[in-house]
């Protein structure tokens, strides 16, 4: 591996940063993690300051939204790019030292760049060097650097075994640092629940500068981390996880309706059964526009996973929901690897000129057996399906930024009679910042609950608890980090 120290001059620091204290140059961070480190270690990540021909291209690498890196937006002072648990303690202590805020990213899919963004200046971490997966079969468990995607960790699987998977998503670019930490929603979670539910144990490094497991966290921290996000607590470094049991076959399906073809009806229907289907049969919908011109109209697909063979399938799809009209020729045998992939070819062919998409997850078969305190993620028993708004347009800049976000927002307000209510509820993991975000200056729970019970409901008090135990100083913080609890609230 590069062993790259680079031990470079000054870099200007805009003035709009300078506040009541100088934050430090490069060089000074730099000096700072080397005196971290004894004479007998070495820092051997990598250490990118604004010069460096990779910082852009780095910067800008696994984001996955044009929109939030331009011209105006602060960049990190470093980007690091760590090869040891030692060399993150370093930064966080300098950090802290420095008045430095820290970003940690693992896949950068985060959807609003929480992981790269930040108004003060900030080193970003960026795992991407950490990422093994080291899968042990006898127990069916394996260890995950969160720095590894989950493309990598299915991969691995598959090489291994042909009869275990994973229940989280379908992105293979999406980081298992951040995914993993806010819940995860995939096609195996009727079976398993959610891939946050199959986390056994993790390594996390706190405020502090501390390495802890699950016995030294403790249970609330160990809770807190498992879906609300590991961006409040500290950097987590890899995951203990449950591997479970998929058939060597499973069958695949996308039928495809428009409104002209009854997609109406069909949609209905699926509304009434889709929570109450065989546990082994998953079936989201897609709706989306579809056509231009005077050929404008609106599909639904509907995209399935079950759990065995053609065979079993007919029989279930006829019983509960025969007006799809489903055909043993609509359906694909694969392995549970490809249907991933199935999956993920879909939801890509959307992703062209304007469209706007609703994609509707149902929620049952473990879902609705897992209690809601169990970890954050809240949204079990009482949940019929999740709706994930979507907006992609092509053309960069303000003006069809404004157009496309207006019309997002319009279509989120248009649903507000017929979603949940008291709070309507979200998923952190497909996070907005519409809710609302703390203030720099005052980071408020009773503030910060307009957004938190929608996340979490009654889960969220107990964050603020684990806070101020873990993180007193309120390092780990951004737009919608946890805040403390006031003497008071409830
Ligand atoms: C194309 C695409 C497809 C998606 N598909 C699905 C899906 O099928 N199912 C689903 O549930 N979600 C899906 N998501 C949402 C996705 O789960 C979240 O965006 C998730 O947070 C991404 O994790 P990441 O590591 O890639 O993101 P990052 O941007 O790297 O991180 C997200 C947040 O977690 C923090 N974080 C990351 N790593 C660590 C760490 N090691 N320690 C502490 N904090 C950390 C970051 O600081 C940031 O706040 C998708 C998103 C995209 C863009
Ligand atoms: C970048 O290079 C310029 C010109 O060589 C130099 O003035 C500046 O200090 C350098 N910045 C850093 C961060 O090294
Ligand atoms: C530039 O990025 C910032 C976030 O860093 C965003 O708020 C702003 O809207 C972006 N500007 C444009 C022109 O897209
Ligand atoms: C399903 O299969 C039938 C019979 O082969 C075919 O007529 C129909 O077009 C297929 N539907 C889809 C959506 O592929
Ligand atoms: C929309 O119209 C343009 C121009 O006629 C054509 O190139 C494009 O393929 C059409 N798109 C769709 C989705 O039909
Ligand atoms: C579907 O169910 C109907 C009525 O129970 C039955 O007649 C038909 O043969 C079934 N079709 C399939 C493919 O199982
Ligand atoms: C922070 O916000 C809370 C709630 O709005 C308020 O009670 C408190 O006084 C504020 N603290 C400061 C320092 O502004």
């Amino acid at each position: 591996m590069s062993l790259i120290l680079l031990f470079l001059i000054l870099l200007s620091i805009s003035l709009s940063w300078a506040t009541s204290f100088s934050y430090p140059t490069p060089q000074t961070f730099i000096q700072c993690m080397s005196k971290q480190f004894g004479p007998y270690t070495k820092f051997v990540g990598t250490i990118y300051t604004s010069n460096s021909s990779l910082y852009l291209h780095l910067l800008q690498s696994s984001q996955q939204n044009p929109r939030w890196l331009n011209f105006s937006t602060p960049k990190p002072l470093l980007i690091i790019t760590p090869f040891q648990e030692s060399e993150i303690q370093a930064i966080i202590l300098c950090s802290k030292k420095y008045n430095l805020q820290i970003r940690v990213r693992s896949g950068g899919h985060d959807y609003k760049g929480l992981s790269y963004l930040c108004k003060t200046p900030f080193i970003l971490v960026d795992l991407f060097n950490l990422r093994s997966v080291e899968i042990n079969l006898e127990d069916e468990t394996a260890w995950v650097q969160t720095g590894a995607t989950l493309g990598e960790l299915y991969y691995s699987l598959a090489k291994r075994s042909e009869i275990h998977g994973f229940p989280a998503g379908l992105c293979p670019s999406v980081g298992v640092g951040g995914h993993l930490s806010g819940g995860s929603l995939c096609t195996l979670l009727w079976k398993y629940g959610l891939a946050a539910d199959n986390v056994l144990d993790a390594y996390l490094i706190d405020a502090n500068g501390k390495i802890t497991d699950r016995e030294t966290m403790g249970e609330d921290l160990f809770w807190a981390i498992r879906g609300r996000g590991g961006a409040s607590f500290g950097v987590i470094l890899s995951w203990k996880i449950k591997l479970v049991r998929v058939p060597p076959t499973v069958t695949t399906f996308n039928i495809k309706k428009t409104l002209e073809q009854g997609a109406t009806k069909l949609v209905s229907k699926w509304q009434y059964i889709s929570d109450k289907l065989h546990e082994d049969l998953f079936i989201r919908v897609i709706i989306q526009n579809v056509g231009n011109g005077t050929q404008k109209t609106v599909q639904a697909s509907f995209n399935s996973l079950f759990l065995g063979g053609v065979d079993r399938l007919m029989p279930l799809m006829n019983e509960s929901f025969p007006e799809l009209g489903l055909q043993a020729e609509n359906c694909t045998e694969m392995n549970w690897i490809q249907s991933i992939l199935f999956f993920e070819w879909i939801s890509n062919k959307f992703l062209k000129e304007e469209r706007v998409f609703m994609i509707m997850d149902p929620s049952g078969g473990q879902m609705k057996e897992i209690s809601e305190s169990d970890i954050p993620f809240p949204h079990r028993k009482g949940n019929l399906y999740n709706i994930q708004y979507l907006v992609w347009w092509e053309v960069n800049g303000i003006k069809a930024s404004n157009k496309h976000v207006h019309w997002i927002r319009m279509l989120y307000k248009y649903m507000r009679p017929y979603v949940s209510k008291f709070p309507r509820a979200a998923y952190l993991n497909y996070r907005d910042l519409d809710f609302g975000t703390n203030k720099e200056s005052n980071v408020s729970y009773l503030e910060a609950r307009v957004w938190g019970l929608k996340y979490f409901k009654g889960n969220f008090k107990r964050f603020a608890q684990v806070k101020s135990k873990v993180d007193p100083k309120n390092f780990f913080r951004n737009k919608q980090s946890i805040p403390f609890l006031e003497t008071g609230a409830d």
